[in-house]
């Protein structure tokens, strides 16, 4: 673990009085590591949009889609996952290993409560790696010099960059950010994203709350804002959609219906 508060014995502050966006998104996803304070925050999004478990699930479901296309027919053995979240079913080493166990992965974030369950992520098989670094994606450089212990940054790199954007809000330079990220990696590279959009005033109402009472922010973003993260890369079928269309058909029970959350994945040439 590329941590050295965590090697010399330093144990993560944990505020436990203010709702934390990692920790909301894990009660979200029906998890356990969340404190009164987020579930307080949780329930009332879910209350003005129930939505929000749906399309948390569905992200999650996005990123083993995503991973068992990348790691199967792209043939990716690098995955950079930043805005990681807490442990949970199928995180990214553990279906990109499954299909190819010498992959590599590193996992960034920048909650303490992430960092003290960072173990249960690092369970790589033998012939692969898995390394965590805490850090905040705002700072690109740090994330590539750590990553680079793991990763050859002259093979290709999956970024995986899932509900992470719409934590920086315009004024951090998201783009530029992503812009940052893709310059250090090579040819045959590829970027997946998944954000929460504003085309719905449910949903952007739910927000503000979430945003009036936690910790952090979230940032919704137009389509177009999404479609703007991939300039210059080759966009794998179907594109930037809805979390329920893309690539459907890998889903025992394909869910039809649009949601205000999309995804893509894109291929630097
Ligand atoms: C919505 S969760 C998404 C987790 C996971 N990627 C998924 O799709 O299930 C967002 C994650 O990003 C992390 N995060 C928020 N702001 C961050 C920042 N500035 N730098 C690094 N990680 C951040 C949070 O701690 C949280 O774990």
């Amino acid at each position: 673990m590329t941590d050295s508060s965590s090697a010399s014995g330093y144990k993560p502050k944990i505020d436990t009085s203010v709702p934390q966006g990692a920790r909301v998104w894990n009660y979200w996803l029906g998890g356990k590591d969340n404190y009164p304070v987020d579930r307080t925050v949780g329930d009332q999004v879910m209350a003005m949009f129930p939505d929000i478990t749906r399309i948390a699930r569905l992200q999650r479901s996005f990123l083993a889609r995503a991973i068992q296309y990348l790691a199967g027919e792209a043939g990716i053995r690098q995955f950079l996952d930043i805005g990681t979240g807490l442990p949970t079913a199928n995180n990214t080493h553990e279906v990109a290993q499954a299909i190819a166990p010498e992959s590599r992965i590193v996992y960034v974030d920048n909650d303490p409560l992430v960092l003290v369950h960072a173990r249960a992520l690092l369970t790589s098989t033998p012939e692969g790696a898995c390394d965590y670094i805490d850090a905040d994606v705002r700072e690109p450089d740090k994330i590539l010099a750590e990553a680079a212990k793991t990763l050859d940054f002259t093979r290709p790199v999956a970024l995986m960059m899932l509900g992470i954007l719409g934590q920086i809000p315009d004024s951090d330079g998201p783009q530029a950010i992503v812009k940052r990220l893709l310059d250090a990696v090579p040819s045959g590279s590829y970027l997946a994203i998944s954000d929460g959009v504003d085309t719905s005033e449910t949903v952007t109402e739910a927000i503000r709350h979430y945003n009036e009472n936690s910790g952090n922010t979230y940032h919704l973003r137009s389509p177009e804002q999404i479609t703007g993260f991939f300039d210059g890369l080759e966009l794998v079928e179907p594109g930037i959609v809805s979390l329920t269309r893309w690539r459907p058909e890998a889903t025992p029970f394909p869910d039809p219906d649009d949601v205000p959350g999309m995804c893509g994945v894109g291929r630097k040439p």
